[in-house]
């Protein structure tokens, strides 16, 4: 007799959101043949789907009307294959069926209608219980054995107990946000049962700027920039965007994208270093250029006024104060050497960066299982058969925009359609 109880079909561990996508393409089934009959989902959390309400600003940023591999770090092939076996389009139609209808916003994010996330929570969920999974909240799992001689499948030891199932869908997620009980336990099970997990760092995280710079005064203010990253003197990313000064030093949408650079380096040790153009449309020269026709066409307006017209006025009395310059020297007055500190500053601003701000406030992991270590048709592990990995425990990190959410739901509609093929054709085997 196993020691583990009841027999499912299949064990879904997390009920984030590729975890409810999973059971629900899991109890769906494909078109030929019955569905699985048994599905669980365990997860550790007393209340379910704290990720999904607090996502997007409380309005969940479901997905992106284009999403490509690009938009994506990891192992581009393979993304690109996931990717494609679930569209946008094929994404929209889905919550649609959920009865949840989708709007684009003008930066191509799509939200649901209501601008409440608790709408794609509620429909997830109903079509759980509607398909008849069972969800065990509160049901932490501690441990995934698989079976072998006699026994089939995988032995699960939970905080309430055991369970045995014929097929496992990990789906724990990563580190971020560990309250919502995202803690990276899941990596561990992961690791046991044979997985490599590649090293972990926050990713979409805001950073810390020493002190001494002026951020504090600008908090709340946001500029469009150009972000550059160097990791050992070289090049790996650069973007443009918004960036938004904050009282513990930079957030907003380019500084998030850009810190899985910042974070993996430093895990690596590895010298990094940002820079910042806040003239993201001018070159040196053309900063320099666009000086000295300020300086002949109104010599007697103050620096920050005249740097006024390309970036706000409060940005530029900081950046004057922290350079030394007296920001009330009319234009045609400004020594050159000033000048040039200031062109340089506005476009080449290195940003004194302490650390990121850590699992608490980083959207994402960088970093996870390794995306070669699946089968990209069907999510199942290489290693393990029987085990698939969906979402964001699997090594792929997504730029902000619904890119993340877009991978756990196509990760989990491959899993779920594939593990309910493979119970059916095992059932019809043992017929
Ligand atoms: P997720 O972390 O959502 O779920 C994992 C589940 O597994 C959790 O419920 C956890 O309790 C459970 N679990 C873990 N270990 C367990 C164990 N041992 N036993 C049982 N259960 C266990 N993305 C996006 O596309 N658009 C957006 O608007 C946002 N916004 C956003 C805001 C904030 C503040 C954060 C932190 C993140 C975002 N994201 C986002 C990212 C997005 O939320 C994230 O990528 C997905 O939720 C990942 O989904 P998963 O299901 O893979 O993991």
């Amino acid at each position: 007799m196993s020691i583990y109880d009841g027999m499912h079909d299949v064990a879904v561990i997390g009920a984030g959101a590729a975890g409810l996508a999973a059971s629900i393409f899991a109890a769906e089934g494909t078109a030929n043949g019955d569905p699985p009959k048994k599905i669980v989902l365990l997860d550790g959390a007393k209340t379910i789907g704290a990720k999904i309400l607090v996502s997007g600003g409380g309005r969940c940023n479901v997905t992106h009307d284009v999403v490509t591999a690009t938009d994506f770090f990891g192992n581009r092939r393979i993304i690109k294959n996931v990717l494609a076996a679930f569209p946008v389009q094929a994404t929209i139609d889905w919550f649609a069926s959920l009865g949840v209808d989708l709007k684009r916003e003008e930066t191509g994010k799509l939200f649901p209608v209501t601008d409440k996330s608790r709408t794609i929570l509620n429909a997830l969920v109903n079509r759980c219980h509607e398909l008849g999974v069972v969800i065990h909240p509160d049901h932490r799992v501690t441990d995934v054995a698989c079976l072998t001689g006699s026994e089939t499948g995988f032995g699960i030891r939970h905080t309430h107990g055991t369970l045995q199932a014929k097929k496992v869908i990990l789906a724990t997620g990563g580190r971020s946000l560990p309250k919502t009980g995202s803690d990276g336990f899941g990596y561990e099970l992961a690791r046991r049962l044979g997985h490599l997990v590649s090293a972990t760092t926050p990713a979409l995280a805001p950073l810390i700027l020493d002190e001494a710079l002026f951020h504090k005064d600008l908090s709340g203010i946001s500029q469009e920039v150009e972000l550059t990253t160097r990791v050992n003197g070289r090049v790996v990313d650069q973007r443009t965007g918004s960036l938004l000064w904050t009282h513990f030093g930079v957030s907003g949408p380019v500084v998030m994208d850009a810190s899985r650079f910042w974070t993996s380096a430093r895990e690596k040790g590895e010298p990094v270093d940002l820079s910042v153009s806040f003239l993201p449309a001018l070159t040196q020269e053309s900063a320099r250029q666009w000086f000295m026709e300020q300086a002949a066409g109104a010599p007697r307006r103050s620096l920050t006024k005249t740097l006024a017209h390309l970036v706000t006025e409060r940005f530029a009395e900081s950046l004057c104060r922290y350079l030394g310059i007296n920001g009330q020297t009319a234009i045609a007055q400004l020594p050159r050497k000033d000048r040039d500190r200031l062109v340089a500053a506005l476009t080449k601003f290195r940003l004194p960066v302490q650390q990121d701000r850590g699992w608490n406030y980083a959207e994402v992991t960088a970093g996870g299982v390794p995306l070669e270590e699946v089968n990209f048709r069907t999510m199942e592990s290489k290693l393990v058969p029987g085990l698939y990995l969906v979402g964001e425990i699997l090594d792929c990190d997504g730029r902000i925009g619904g890119f993340n959410f877009q991978w756990a739901w196509a990760t989990g509609l491959l899993a779920g359609r594939a593990v309910s093929a493979s119970v059916r054709a095992e059932g019809e085997a043992h017929r």
